[in-house]
């Protein structure tokens, strides 16, 4: 089965001289959901501007199922939805004819009961006769998303789509998507909030500086690169770390009252349990102990600093 998206060795040097995309490779697979991370200036909206034909790549190419954005334009957009990460909704014309208009414009024929069921889903029934430019910023975002929807894309673009929107809107939203991707829709989104992604996707994709820096499973992504950290509480402060524990990787703190100790949850030798033993057999009592499990804002951090040293 094709891909929906395969990006191959995408560039992109803007006017001024700057590469905000550098040699990027990718494949989406179908009815997945992506969420592509990144600092600001990442080139991740580039990237998805280039897919929707907005920005003309300088090198490489890209096919939305098997059909190049360039050679086969008209085919490969009608498969595309995308809200984009700014917002032009500023129209005298009401929520449902903008909607109805957006799937026109790929050649669709009128759809009403479509139509009213995306802005249901959105909240936005009741606003159906309402002028765009008399909603709340958050409406319009969910316009943007119905306009996105109107033509039953197989692959939708979401470009910060939770930035500035309220709790209900965001959980809308996420509902709304994992349904979509229930009926086969792939999804890409770009976010900020590391947790949402944590939440949402199927894989993680990191991007900074134009290079994508890695795409992986996020279960796969948690287990490889998730460490877990054990700090322990001691009854009685230590002087310093005694002897027999100089097997691990242990920092004394607290005025000796606290260990902590940072260990991968995939090995055994190292584990708690032989950290624990390792304590008692010392002499060392604890009190209390609590662990955490690093999380992707960890694991993001540590690859775009690494990447910028
Ligand atoms: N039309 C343009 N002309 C020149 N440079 C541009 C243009 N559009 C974007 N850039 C530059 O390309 C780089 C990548 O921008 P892009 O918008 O793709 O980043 P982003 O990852 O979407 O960032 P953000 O998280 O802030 O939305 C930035 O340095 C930006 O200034
Ligand atoms: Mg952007």
């Amino acid at each position: 089965m094709t891909n929906a998206l395969s990006i191959k060795n995408l560039s992109k040097t803007y006017d001024t001289g700057l590469t905000a995309l550098n040699g990027v490779d990718l494949d989406i697979r179908r009815g997945e959901i992506l969420a592509l991370l990144g600092p600001n200036g990442a080139g991740k909206t580039t990237l998805i501007s280039i897919v929707c034909g907005l920005v003309n790549p300088s090198t490489g190419t890209v096919a939305v199922e098997g059909h190049d954005i360039i050679q086969d334009y008209r085919k490969a957009r009608a498969l595309i939805g995308l809200v984009p990460q700014e917002l032009h909704t500023e129209t005298f014309e009401t929520v449902w004819d903008t909607v109805s208009y957006s799937r026109g414009l790929f050649g669709k024929k009128p759809a009403p009961q479509l139509v009213e069921q995306i802005l249901k889903d959105l909240s936005l029934f009741e606003k159906k006769d309402s002028k765009i430019m008399a909603l709340s910023g958050g409406m319009k975002r969910r316009v943007m998303i119905a306009k996105a929807l109107a033509h039953e894309p197989r692959i939708l673009f979401l470009d910060e789509p939770t930035a500035g929107v309220d709790v209900e809107l965001r959980k809308d939203m996420w509902r709304l998507v994992k349904r979509l991707r229930d009926t086969g829709v792939t999804i890409i989104l770009t976010t900020h909030y590391i947790e949402e992604a944590e939440e949402i996707a199927d894989r993680v994709g990191v991007i900074n500086r134009g290079r994508l820096l890695l795409v992986e499973d996020k279960a796969e992504l948690m287990r490889k690169l998730g460490q877990k950290q054990l700090v322990l509480e001691l009854q009685k402060p230590l002087e310093q770390l005694p002897e027999a524990l100089s097997d691990y990787a242990l920092e004394l703190s607290d005025g000796g009252t606290r260990i902590t100790y940072h260990y991968d949850t995939q090995a055994t030798r190292t584990g708690i349990a032989s950290l624990l033993a390792a304590l008692a057999g010392a002499g060392v009592t604890v009190k209390d102990l609590d662990t955490e499990q690093r999380s992707l804002e960890d694991i993001f951090v540590s690859l775009v600093v690494e990447e910028s040293q």
